[in-house]
């Protein structure tokens, strides 16, 4: 008989879309993208542990949830956490009860356009495959994360990806070196089904060509180029995310004057992205937004970063 681990944590990554181009709404109420992922070294830590028959109601049918650090009272412990649902899809499949303790340090800003819960989502999946010795093929894992989330692939994968469909469907991109990025995470955050919905409002009845990777971003992806990838960046829900938190303007103005290459809003926001030239400059760009007052906190970390991680 196989030994089962006594818990199981699996780390997994932010993400920063460095091009979001999004398509018109589609009678699904999702839109088609070309969105190109990179993921990022900051991360969230899912840690699953059997619920013991003694812990709790022995006939609940949910994961239990906690949540640590500074953040955690915005994320909700209860059956509607993605990493709750993650467990209890993949207990489903396999004729398992989802009787698990999901604990999940959290470092990612939350609701802050950088996939933190579709993080927690995948790393909990993956964390309850080993616990479980369930032994889901990627295949498999991969498909309970497309019905999880449109980020939530990504989340699994990491490194940097173009997601098209809903931002599912993924081809994994190369990469050609190390990017430094700073991130202003705001007060509060955004919801994305609203930050979608600005974004058709403001396009009204103009036509929507259909989304396409750009391929010299994609190309200065591989090649390691900060210059060429500052010059693509770009996010079509930008404009949106400015128009329901016009404050995030003189966010982007401080860190561009501070010396960064390129700012963007990171997806669907209120987080803002701001890319380096190199350590140092990053660290400059980051003390001068800490300073501005016109961000919550500061982080300084480099893309790609590796996917959903044992650890
Ligand atoms: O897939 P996910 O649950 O993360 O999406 C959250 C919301 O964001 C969707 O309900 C939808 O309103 C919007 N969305 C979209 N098009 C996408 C991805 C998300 O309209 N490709």
């Amino acid at each position: 008989m196989t030994r089962r681990p006594a818990s199981v944590t699996v780390r997994v990554p932010a993400k920063v879309n460095v091009q979001l181009a999004v398509g018109g709404p589609r009678p699904d109420g999702f839109h088609d993208l070309a969105n190109v992922f990179l993921a990022v070294g900051l991360y969230d830590e899912v840690t699953v542990t059997p619920l013991a028959s003694d812990v709790g109601d022995p006939t609940a049918e949910e994961p239990r949830i906690t949540v640590a650090g500074p953040d955690a009272g915005q994320v909700p412990a209860d059956a509607s956490n993605l990493a709750a649902r993650a467990a209890v899809a993949l207990a489903a499949r396999h004729g398992l009860e989802p009787r698990v303790h999901i604990h999940i340090v959290k470092d990612i800003p939350v609701a802050g356009g950088m996939a933190g819960g579709s993080a927690d989502a995948a790393g909990a999946l993956v964390a309850c495959d080993a616990l479980w010795g369930t032994g889901a093929s990627r295949e498999e894992l991969l498909a309970i994360c497309a019905e999880l989330g449109s980020d939530v692939p990504f989340s699994l994968v990491g490194g940097a990806a173009l997601g098209r469909g809903r931002g599912e469907l993924l081809e994994p991109l190369e990469t050609g070196g190390t990017f430094h990025w700073v991130f202003a995470v705001a007060d509060g955050g955004l919801s994305t089904p609203e930050v979608y919905r600005e974004c058709d409002r403001l396009r009204g009845d103009a036509a929507v060509p259909e989304p396409e990777a750009s391929p010299a971003l994609i190309e200065a992806l591989r090649t390691g180029d900060a210059v060429a990838l500052a010059a693509s960046l770009a996010n079509d829900l930008q404009p949106a995310a400015l128009s329901l938190r016009p404050s995030l303007a003189a966010t982007l103005a401080a860190g561009t004057e501070a010396g960064a290459l390129a700012a963007l809003v990171s997806g669907s926001g209120p987080t803002t992205a701001f890319l380096a030239k190199d350590a140092e400059s990053a660290h400059a760009v980051a003390g001068a937004l800490a300073a501005s007052g016109t961000c919550r906190t500061v982080r300084v970390t480099t893309g790609p970063a590796q996917g959903a991680t044992l650890l």
